[in-house]
């Protein structure tokens, strides 16, 4: 294989909110709704809603702040939504802007300008619109020639980008590829909802994908990458093109994000851990030879239940970081903002792997060796 991640960059939102801030917020919005529907909830008609906690939000997950587009929206118990100020067509949209600044610093840490990539991938759980794609307007601002286009492929967006620059240079289209994965989440999030106001983050992380050739040495050898789909309703969101034209309109709740999230638990790990050993397998490599994994980020008990059974054994928190109690679940980005976070210490030849997993389901591998 002959493509290297080059480098990395990151782009958050300058605000961040707190569990004690978003609980509070819930909290309020329970005692105006119990309040409210006092009479249906004594006479059994509507049921009362239970307070959300901080203490379970952190031990369940293992997130303790996220950063969001718009705090005072996000708190405001009259709304509970991101604001998101329209912008006209010939302004920067939001999620290029923030896809921008992320390339922005992967390519100033590569060393590299517009005139070294030849292509874009925006890589998201969701696109803010669905064309002109994401990934030509951020190709069009940073100025890159070629091409781009946009794939959304939930929370395994990351590691499906990459190894699409992957294809995509060993098959001699591109040398360089930047892989954008700007992921806008909170937006998607019903924060009424106990089960899962607490989930989501917004950020933005890039990937300089370069032929080997071209990378100079530097950067991560991608040694073995693979990708797995396996259909499931456990994690969904039915918003859509088509919603407007429904009849009877969907409600604006039910285009929100849902999921069965002890399920998903259940299924997903067992299903994650299989697929890593049987592609270690196939690569011809060992468990112990993996430095680190840096695994996608929805629950620090799904990574430590995964990492564990790729181990084999007990491990140290550098082993499989955890960044989700600053960000929260950051959907595609996560397993590459971990990586991007996380990627000192290695000598020459030592592996790792980025592994992402979650809706669809989907799961994505790429095993890395330093150069
Ligand atoms: C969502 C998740 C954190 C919930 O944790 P969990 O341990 O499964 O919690 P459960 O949903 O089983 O709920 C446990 C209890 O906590 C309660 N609870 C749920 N949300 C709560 C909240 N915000 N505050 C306080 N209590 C809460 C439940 O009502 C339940 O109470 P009960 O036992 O009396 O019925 C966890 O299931 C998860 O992360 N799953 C994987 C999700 C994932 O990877 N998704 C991918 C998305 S891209």
């Amino acid at each position: 294989m002959s493509a290297v991640i080059r480098s990395t960059g990151l782009w958050t939102p300058e605000e961040s909110v707190s569990n004690d801030e978003l609980v509070a917020c819930y909290n309020a919005y329970v005692e105006h709704y119990n309040a409210e529907h006092a009479d249906a909830i004594e006479r059994g008609a509507v049921e009362a809603k239970n307070p959300s906690s901080s203490g379970f939000i952190e031990k369940a997950s293992g997130i303790k702040s996220r950063y969001t587009i718009d705090k005072e929206g996000v708190l405001d118990i009259t709304r509970m939504r991101p604001r998101a100020k329209p912008r006209a067509n010939d302004e920067l949209s939001l999620m290029a802007e923030a896809g921008v600044a992320a390339a922005k610093e992967a390519l100033e840490t590569a060393g590299r300008d517009a005139a070294d990539v030849d292509a874009v991938i925006c890589s998201a759980t969701s696109m803010q619109r669905t064309y002109p794609s994401m990934a030509i307007e951020i190709q069009d601002a940073l100025g890159i020639e070629g091409f781009g286009f946009d794939m959304t492929v939930a929370c395994s967006s990351g590691t499906f980008g990459i190894i699409n620059a992957v294809n995509m240079i060993e098959t001699g289209m591109a040398k360089s590829v930047l892989v954008v994965t700007p992921e806008i989440t909170t937006p998607q999030l019903n924060f009424r909802d106990r089960d899962s106001h607490f989930i989501f983050g917004d950020v933005a992380v890039a990937m300089l994908i370069e032929h080997e050739d071209v990378a100079g040495g530097q950067g991560w050898k991608i040694i073995g990458r693979n990708l797995m789909t396996k259909f499931s309703n456990n994690i969904r969101s039915n918003f859509g093109f088509l919603n407007a034209s429904e009849e009877p309109a969907p409600a604006f709740e039910d285009r929100y994000f849902v999921q069965e999230g002890r399920k998903v638990f259940k299924e997903v790990c067992p299903m994650v851990a299989e697929m890593i050993l049987s592609d270690m397998g196939n690569f011809g490599l060992k468990p112990d030879q993996m430095k680190r994994l840096w695994l996608h980020q929805a629950n620090i008990n799904m990574n430590m239940m995964v990492a564990k059974k790729v181990f084999g054994r007990d491990f140290t928190e550098d082993e499989a970081p955890v960044i989700l109690d600053e960000f929260a679940n950051t959907a595609g980005a996560g397993s590459l903002v971990a990586f991007h976070r996380h990627h000192d210490g290695f000598e020459a030849g030592e592996k790792g792997l980025i592994c992402s997993f979650g809706a669809g389901y989907s799961a994505g591998t790429v095993f890395v060796e330093k150069l």
